[in-house]
């Protein structure tokens, strides 16, 4: 076994990361995908405006408006759309909600989502279908399906003239895939099909991420982009802004998108306040370092799974910070054998990574972040190879 795979090499850690987070260093937290790290900086700034806050509520809620207004402004211009179009929202599970309420559906339409599709966001979809007779469709995306064409190509042969509405991800959660190309978006459109979005993991991962063809799309900034959670965006199409109804009636209700969306009575909304601070900082690291880093960070610790564990790597996506790939048959098939897995290693390891369960064998992800460093993957991957019994060549039995 060599020491370092020999194609893939870990990037340089880049300069300032060091101390940017308050993460408990004794642990390898390789699963910055699901919650996301909140900056220091940016969770200074956040306690400073709830100080703010409580020192004085009536003055706090009463400039509220101006300053969510700005937030959203700055968060639309890194999303690379317009603040007209924009919503903020605390998260993805609160936009599918808003989403779905929003689309049109009569008996006897179809919707078309994905096997790759985040738990609740599809029950989300197959509950509202439920709800106005509307059929349901699974394109089946088998995991070894490469990226692009043959992507677009599964979902395309779904759609017939029934078909009017796609749920689909940007980025996939459990096998770090991208779903919803441009490409893709545009030949629904053209087809006639209103497109929803799930970019759970666009903003911050992707540069100017809302694409043009996108009737929905939103994101959460908690995951890649710095932000405090809870802090989402919720961005539609021109055509769409003046019949949103948001789900919870506010005092902002008369003022329409985005406003009646974005408020929901008194709430804390200083994670949209201290959001664009957590821009600041990716610009100030360099947003495309970042990208590059991470993605080769993330390939890096996938190589070294392959190699010291057997894992078999999934098709990746390029410019994502995430890589899923296949545990051994009979490994976490199903949630709690693959929570178990994640419970032994971080037993037995303190790594923090994610197992899902797939028909056949799970899936682990592997996630990067400038936190990360190569020697974190390393820990995980002889972990993973002892908690699966599996030798260094990963050619033994599996447990
Ligand atoms: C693809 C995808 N969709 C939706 C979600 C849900 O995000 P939230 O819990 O912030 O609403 C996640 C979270 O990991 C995700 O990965």
């Amino acid at each position: 076994m060599s020491e370092h795979p020999r194609t893939v090499l870990p990037p340089e850690p880049l300069p300032g990361t060091d101390e940017l987070f308050s993460l408990d260093r004794t642990v390898a937290h390789l699963n910055h995908g699901s919650f996301g790290s909140v900056p220091v900086p940016v969770q200074r700034l956040q306690r400073r405006l709830h100080e703010e806050q409580e020192a004085d509520p009536d003055g706090f809620f009463g400039d509220l408006p101006e300053r969510v207004a700005d937030a959203r402004a700055r968060i639309a211009a890194a999303l690379g759309t317009g603040a007209d179009r924009l919503a903020l929202v605390p998260n993805v599970t609160d936009a599918i909600a808003v989403t779905l309420a929003n689309v049109p559906l009569a008996p006897g339409d179809r919707i078309l989502v994905t096997d790759h599709g985040y738990g609740t966001v599809t029950e989300a979809v197959r509950r509202r279908a439920e709800q106005a007779g509307a059929e349901l469709r699974t394109v089946a995306l088998p995991l070894g399906t490469p990226d692009g064409d043959a992507v677009r190509e599964a979902v395309l042969a779904e759609v017939t003239d029934r078909t009017v509405l796609a749920v689909l991800d940007g980025i996939t959660s459990t096998t770090a895939r991208r779903v919803a190309t441009p490409d893709l978006l545009a030949a629904l459109r053209g087809r006639g099909v209103t497109t929803v979005v799930d970019a759970a993991h666009e903003p911050g991962m992707l540069a100017g991420p809302v694409p043009a063809d996108a009737d929905f799309w939103f994101g959460n900034l908690h995951k890649w982009a710095f932000a405090p959670r809870a802090t989402g965006a919720l961005v539609v199409r021109p055509e769409w802004t003046g019949k949103i109804r948001p789900l919870i009636l506010s005092w902002e209700d008369h003022q329409g998108f985005p406003s009646n969306v974005e408020w929901r009575g008194t709430c804390d909304y200083t994670p949209y306040l201290a959001a664009p601070a957590g821009l600041d900082l990716l610009d100030g690291l360099g947003a495309d370092r970042v990208r590059r880093h991470n993605e080769q960070l993330a390939a890096y610790g996938a190589a070294l799974l392959a190699e010291r564990a057997g894992l078999a790597p999934l098709p990746h996506s390029a410019g994502v910070a995430m890589r899923a790939l296949r545990l051994p048959p009979g490994v976490a098939e199903t949630l709690p054998a693959a929570q178990e897995l994640m419970a032994a290693l971080w037993r037995r390891h303190a790594v923090r990574t994610v197992a899902r369960p797939w028909p056949g064998g799970g899936v682990m992800r592997v996630s990067a972040q400038v936190y990360n460093r190569a020697q974190e993957y390393e820990v995980l991957a002889s972990g993973v190879a002892e908690v699966l019994g599996r030798g260094a060549s990963g050619a033994s039995g599996t447990s």
